[in-house]
């Protein structure tokens, strides 16, 4: 499994970022768990330059510039020089700020061009019976991976994270069966997109009120490859529990 802590806002204290870290330590240890944390910038190098664990990190978002007079802006290649190898792109949180599909699919072309492997998040806004919601996630992925080349495509991991569940509790996340559903549609929209057998390789993570109350049954029974974590993932004593359900 691979669990990517998206802290989004929420830690803004050096102390609990190195605790969370030393918590993610404990657990990467434990075979066939891979956990990446996505820090806010400004903690990151202070976490990645003297990580010696498999711990990796992922920048929240990068700029859609590749630098130069740009106050403010944080680059593809900045993350990269400081030991950053994963990038979350598109997040909903950012779409809602402004990105378009034009200007992910620029962040993840800077990013991939630096090395880094980008998370692109796809979600809907709401389900509706005729199915729409799957026409929306089709658009999405396909907007965001058809200025890439063939190869950079197979660069990509997908995180599903539909608006509705964000910041919800597990009682009101998606169920099992809806999980599976879309991970078919998705590896179906990817087959399309990618040669061969990639499609099938790509990993699909999930996120939306993923707890410890939900995560071990999703883990189970959904095909998905892994999670992307918000709130609990900043509670050091939740986020422990939640990384036990897993091992
Ligand atoms: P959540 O957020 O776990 O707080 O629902 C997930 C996300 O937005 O990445």
């Amino acid at each position: 499994m691979l669990i990517v802590a998206n802290w989004k806002a929420y830690v803004e204290d050096i102390g609990k970022a190195k605790k969370l870290f030393a918590i993610s330590k404990r657990f990467s240890k434990e075979k066939g768990n891979k956990i990446v944390l996505a820090p806010p910038a400004p903690f990151l190098s202070a976490l990645t330059l003297r990580n010696k664990s498999n711990v990796g990190f992922a920048a929240q978002d990068v700029s859609q510039t590749t630098g130069g007079a740009q106050t403010g802006e944080a680059t593809a290649q900045s993350y990269a020089a400081v030991g950053v190898k994963y990038a979350i792109i598109g997040h909903s949180e950012r779409r809602a700020a402004g990105d378009t599909d034009a200007v992910i699919a620029e962040k993840l072309s800077h990013a991939v061009a630096h090395g880094l492997t980008p998370i692109l998040c796809v979600g809907e806004h709401e389900r509706d019976s005729e199915g729409r919601y799957l026409g929306f996630i089709r658009e999405e992925l396909t907007n965001a991976l058809q200025s890439l080349a063939p190869k950079e495509r197979t660069r990509i991991i997908i995180a599903y994270e539909p608006l509705w569940a964000i910041g919800k509790n597990a009682a009101l996340s998606i169920k099992p069966n809806d999980l599976i559903e879309m991970v078919l549609y998705i590896r179906k929209v990817l087959a399309e997109l990618l040669h061969g057998k990639n499609a099938a390789r790509t990993l699909i993570i999930y996120g939306g009120a993923v707890e410890p109350d939900n995560i071990r049954e999703l883990a189970a029974s959904s095909r998905i490859d892994g999670f992307l974590v918000g709130h609990a993932s900043v509670n050091p004593h939740i986020f422990m529990l939640l990384l036990k359900q897993l091992v």
